[in-house]
């Protein structure tokens, strides 16, 4: 049964609660449908209004939205405003001052908390050491720090000054921090010296040592160590400094650096159809203020909850909702620095009891294996933690499939928590289509609606709209605060990616979707275009391929394509072509795994291949295009229905059918 097929027969359904439709922020479908008909009705003055209400503004905007430069649109354009001091300064004399703001676990279960004014003090505190450093607004900081207290306050430091971050997740190599670094044209590393996960200690100081070894990155002046290990790592004297001296008799306090509403806040790349990944560019007003709001509208934050997304902040997820979110909301938030099967596949539900954790957020991929996991080794199983403490849970990342949705509800949610199915992508900044926990009847497997104010559509290639059942491609027909404003230093490719002319001016998600019949509840199918979702993390097919075919000395030609996988959603799928003769047996895994840590280097592990198939060719129509629909059969295990009169040589099938 097709995706499609199986929303259109999904008749099971969850509505909210009384006692939370009664306590919620927005109760009920009639509080939801009040906000919404206030968009639609007065669409600038709407978003005014929540900007005004929920950000502190150094000068009020009197503008709520140009789109005289359309697609680049502004907003708030004419106000100021500090995202730190709407973080952090913001909650200065009220009851949230002394409030815990971070609960941070790390690998091995010690626990540190601080409160928003220490938290406030710490980034005063490092914000001038960077400034002493030379760090100003506008200048890019690359950050590649693992989940920590320091990797929130490196983050909020940048802000502090106006500086545009740049994180990049601890996972990938040193050849990306490399482009990354050569492409933002940062000025400084904030790093660690370690990472701890899972038990072990992973260099991190060492990859961007091999990274700026690689040449280009001139514009590097320093790079901050952070000592999370005792262990010592290599220092470059001049270049190199550690926290402990740098922060040496700073002061805990910094002036806040106001900027106006559209001043970058940061640049977070990601991976497109294209080999090179995009930076991602967002705004300062226009972000800040939907990572607050969907704190309260998606979570329904109330002020004794204990909040904890498990993402890391060198994703979007990590930066929306542990750096900006949480924190601009007042929440008290867990950060936890290992990994979800360690020492156990229980730490979750014992961290959860732990903390007395209310709402939590994390990533099918992470629920599938933990049901697996739980399923071969009942100790792990959620029911040994108590999860009473439990009263929204989120879901976030990639499709959830019904099962492990049901799962979800019954083992983590004790059948009184709303999943809170999230869709939203990089570019989206914060939360789009999704339930709210005191109003939306739930469907297990749909986003359902969107968010107010959030304007989505289904349309076919014309742009043109489609009935509810029909499925189609999901664009946005107006446009939303916290989206990307560009792409870091290529606005044509931001021009041509997100808003293609035949979409008549609608943002092109890159998602197919679908809307029920019945509710007119949306169901996000997955990728349109040569994007994989990997465990949630998005790689692009060309980028796996570039770094297949860099390897020159062995590989002729590769096509990469997803193929469905029951615990990662998908995964990679390689076909290579090599410039020796077709290997078998153990040659043929021998080179299957160099190719597989040649990947890793290129990329990092998370692009490589599941699955590496070798073939003397690759199946190719008359005009020599690669038949990625036969591709993406074969990696499927199909039957082939294709055409295949065209192919030179058939016999490549059965080559390329065979996995290593
Ligand atoms: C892509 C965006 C959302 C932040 C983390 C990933 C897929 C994301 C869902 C969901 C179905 C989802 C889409 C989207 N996706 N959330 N709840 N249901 N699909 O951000 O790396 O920018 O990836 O992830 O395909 O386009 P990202």
């Amino acid at each position: 049964m097709s995706a499609i097929e199986s929303v259109l027969i999904e008749n099971r359904v969850f509505p909210p609660s009384e006692a939370l439709v009664k306590a919620a922020r927005i109760s009920g479908m009639a509080g939801y449908e009040a906000l919404c008909a206030e968009a639609e009705k007065d669409f600038t003055g709407f978003w005014g209004r929540l900007a005004r209400e929920n950000l502190t503004w150094d000068k009020p905007f009197t503008r709520v939205l140009d789109e005289s430069a359309k697609p680049f649109y502004k907003w708030f354009d004419d106000g100021m405003l500090n995202a730190s001091v709407n973080c952090l300064d913001r909650h200065m004399g009220t009851p949230v001052e002394n409030k815990t703001a971070i609960i941070f676990e790390a690998d091995d279960g010690a626990v540190t908390q601080v409160t928003y004014k220490q938290l406030l003090a710490r980034v005063c505190q490092f914000a001038n050491a960077l400034k002493a450093h030379g760090v100003q607004k506008g200048d890019r900081v690359l950050i590649y720090m693992p989940m920590t207290i320091e990797g929130v306050v490196a983050m909020q430091a940048c802000a502090r000054l106006g500086a545009i971050h740049s994180v990049v997740f601890g996972g990938f190599s040193a050849k990306a921090l490399q482009e990354r670094i050569i492409d933002g044209g940062a000025v400084a590393v904030v790093t660690a010296n370690y990472q701890m996960r899972g038990g072990k200690e992973l260099p991190l100081k060492a990859i961007v040592d091999e990274a700026l070894a690689m040449g280009g990155c001139e514009s590097i002046r320093n790079v901050f160590v952070y000592e999370r290990s005792a262990s010592a790592c290599p220092m470059q004297a001049g270049r190199d400094k550690t926290f402990a001296e740098v922060l040496k008799g700073q002061p805990t306090e910094c002036a806040p650096v106001s900027v106006e509403a559209e001043h970058p806040l940061y640049i977070l790349y990601t991976s497109g159809s294209t080999g090179k990944p995009k930076g991602v560019q967002h705004s300062t007003g226009g972000y800040l203020l939907q990572a607050k709001l969907t704190m309260d509208w998606s979570f329904d934050l109330q002020p004794s909850d204990v909040f904890w997304c498990t993402a890391d902040i060198g994703w979007v997820t990590g930066h929306t909702y542990c750096t900006y979110g949480p924190l601009a909301a007042g929440a008290t938030e867990i950060v936890f620095e290992g990994i979800p099967t360690f020492p156990d596949a229980g730490r979750f539900w014992q961290m959860i009891e732990r903390h007395k954790c209310s709402v939590f957020y994390t990533a099918p991929t992470a629920i599938r294996s933990l049901i697996k996991a739980a399923e071969t080794h009942d100790a792990v199983h959620p029911r040994h933690s108590n999860l009473s403490s439990l009263r929204i849970i989120g879901s976030v990342g990639e499709p959830i499939n019904p099962e492990a949705w049901m799962w979800y509800y019954k083992n983590v949610g004790g059948e009184r928590c709303p999943i809170i199915d999230t869709y939203w992508q990089t570019e989206t900044g914060a939360h789009m289509i999704n339930p709210l926990p005191g109003a939306t009847p739930l469907v297990p497997g749909s986003c359902t609606l969107p968010l107010p104010g959030i304007f989505p559509a289904i349309v076919d290639e014309t742009g043109h709209e489609m009935p509810n059942g029909t499925g189609g491609m999901l664009v946005y027909k107006k446009p939303w605060p916290s989206m990307v404003r560009t792409i870091w230093g290529d606005p044509e490719r931001f021009k041509k990616t997100y808003f293609p002319e035949e979409m008549k001016g609608y943002y092109l998600a890159g998602d197919g979707a679908v809307r029920s019949a019945d509710r007119g509840y949306f169901r996000v199918t997955g990728r349109i275009d040569d994007v994989l979702n990997v465990s949630g993390h998005r790689l692009g097919t060309m980028e796996v391929e570039s770094a297949l075919v860099a390897k020159t000395d062995l590989v002729a030609e590769a096509a990469v394509v997803a193929r469905p996988d029951e615990l990662t959603g998908e995964a990679i799928c390689a076909f290579v072509v090599l410039k020796r003769s077709l290997p078998h047996g153990a040659e043929a895994d021998k080179i299957a795994k160099e190719l597989r840590d040649w990947v890793a280097k290129e990329i990092g592990p998370i692009a490589k291949p599941k699955d590496i198939r070798f073939g003397e060719n690759l199946p190719k129509t008359r005009s020599g295009k690669i038949m990625r629909r036969l591709l993406r059969s074969l990696a499927k295990g199909e039957a082939i229905t294709q055409d295949t009169s065209t192919l030179e040589n058939p016999a490549i099938l059965d080559q390329l059918g065979q996995t290593h």
